[in-house]
């Protein structure tokens, strides 16, 4: 067996945790499928003192965290730290320039960081590697790069965020329960679990799966990461009576990240969306991940798995240090980093498609005939409109599903609307998946 790949672990928390808990697990088996062991030599964190529940007593203790990138007795350096730039971005660029391999789950890092680090990992000749960034546990980054490859793809979407879902999933199984868990505490339970970010903002307001779809864009178009292209929006406007109009109308809320190529460039959006009962999405359920991938060859392809938490990512993780151990990488974003084009990012305005509306009205007289008529001036068709019942306050819900057209129409009667004095709050839009 060739010489052990010697790895330094800098981020002990819940996913370095469990990379150090899955390597000393499956050792054997590991190191019969990479060809040779891989032995953990070096780790760092903030806090020596912390119990992880692991013996860390073996391993050399660093505690300048950048200082791992140039131990000579490291060949591979997982960042597990977190965070778009700081000490992770010090790292990772330090590894790479060292002429060392780079695994890391940091999706904020690649996003706003990915391209230049490619660059310098191939200038280097080394490894950057980061399968458990996108959809954690699911080998979606594998299967784009590489068993995916030979097909022209035209749309990559799914569910990535573990937390969002696992959120979504609760105020559904509520709602069908006919009782209510506080939104706050559903999401500190996704936090107990180690699902959630450090700032769990990033979950709820649709940045993290933005991180992570910047990311599988670039794959799956061969495009340079382009982060500051994607819209982000979250799920803190659902209500607990959304999730029950979309069961009503035969669909599920969750929270889509998808991207589409097209003659106009590159379209990138996290937003909840509608999913039809007979879409595989609205069947993904808790901390489930799922990504949807059409190619022109190979058709649909599904990945679903867990997206979050500390075994899974790991799986990741070790995954990506087996294939370095194998000495198989290759260009981390599927073709040389000069080749990825710069896209130009489309106007959501122009696309097609139906929506969901749901205002929160006073409940007088013209309030419905005020929201036709803004919907009747943008051009905007009405499939069905439901209103449900007098609240204490005196307001009442509209749901309205729209025919098929432009989202500029949409957006123009929301305009028309704005201000007006028979809505009691913002009105929420979301598109039907189709
Ligand atoms: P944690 O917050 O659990 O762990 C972070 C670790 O980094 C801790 O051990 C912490 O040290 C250490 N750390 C923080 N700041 C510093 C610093 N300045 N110098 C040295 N060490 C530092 O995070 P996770 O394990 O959850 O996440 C790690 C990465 O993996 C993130 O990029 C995250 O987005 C990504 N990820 C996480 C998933 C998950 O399910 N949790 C899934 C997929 C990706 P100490 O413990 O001493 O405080
Ligand atoms: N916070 C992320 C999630 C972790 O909830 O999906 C996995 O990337």
């Amino acid at each position: 067996m060739a010489e052990t790949l010697r790895v330094a672990l800098a981020g002990l928390g819940t996913v370095g945790g469990g990379v150090v808990k899955l390597l000393d697990a499956n050792r054997d088996l590991i190191a019969r499928r990479a060809g040779r062991a891989i032995e953990v030599v070096a780790v760092s964190a903030r806090d020596r003192a912390k119990n992880r529940g692991v013996d860390l007593s073996r391993f050399r203790w660093v505690d300048d965290t950048w200082a791992l990138a140039a131990a000579d007795d490291v060949d591979a350096v997982v960042e597990l730290i977190g965070g778009a730039d700081g000490p992770a971005l010090t790292l990772a660029r330090a590894t790479i320039g060292g002429g060392r391999h780079l695994v890391t789950a940091n999706k904020a890092m690649l996003a706003h960081h990915g391209l230049t680090l490619a660059v310098a990992a191939e200038a280097s000749g080394v490894a950057l590697k980061f399968e458990a960034a996108v959809a954690g546990g699911v080998p979606v980054i594998k299967g784009l790069r590489e068993g995916a490859a030979a097909n022209v793809l035209t749309r990559v979407y799914g569910i990535l965020n573990g937390t969002c879902n696992f959120i979504l999933s609760e105020m559904e199984a509520s709602v069908s329960a006919g009782t209510g868990r506080d939104f706050a505490e559903v999401l500190a339970e996704a936090q107990a679990r180690g699902f959630a970010e450090a700032d769990p903002s990033f979950d709820i307001d649709g940045v993290d799966a933005a991180h992570k779809l910047s990311i599988l864009a670039s794959i799956a178009f061969g495009t340079q990461p382009a982060f500051a292209a994607v819209e982000a929006h979250g799920i803190r406007q659902i209500l607990a009576a959304d999730i029950a109009e979309a069961a009503a109308l035969g669909h599920r809320i969750r929270l889509i990240g998808l991207a589409e190529e097209g003659a106009g460039g590159l379209f990138q959006r996290v937003h909840p969306h509608l999913v039809p009962l007979d879409h595989p999405l609205a069947h993904v359920a808790g901390s489930l991940n799922a990504v949807v991938a059409e190619g022109n060859y190979v058709g649909r392809l599904l990945f679903q798995g867990a997206g979050a938490g500390a075994g899974p990512t790991a799986s990741a993780v070790v995954a990506d240090l087996i294939d370095i151990a194998r000495g198989e990488w290759g260009p981390p974003y599927a073709m040389p980093a000069a080749a990825l084009t710069a896209a130009a990012a489309v106007d959501s305005g122009a696309r097609r498609g139906r929506a969901y509306l749901r205002f929160t009205v006073a409940d007088r007289v013209g309030v419905l005939a005020e929201i036709a008529a803004a919907m009747r001036d943008a051009g905007v068709s009405i499939a069905s409109l439901i209103q449900r019942g007098t609240s204490a306050d005196g307001t009442v819900l509209v749901a309205i599903v729209t025919h098929e057209g432009p989202e500029r129409s949409v957006a123009a009667a929301l305009e028309r609307l704005r201000g007006s004095a028979s809505l009691a709050g913002t009105p929420l839009w979301m598109p039907l998946l189709a």
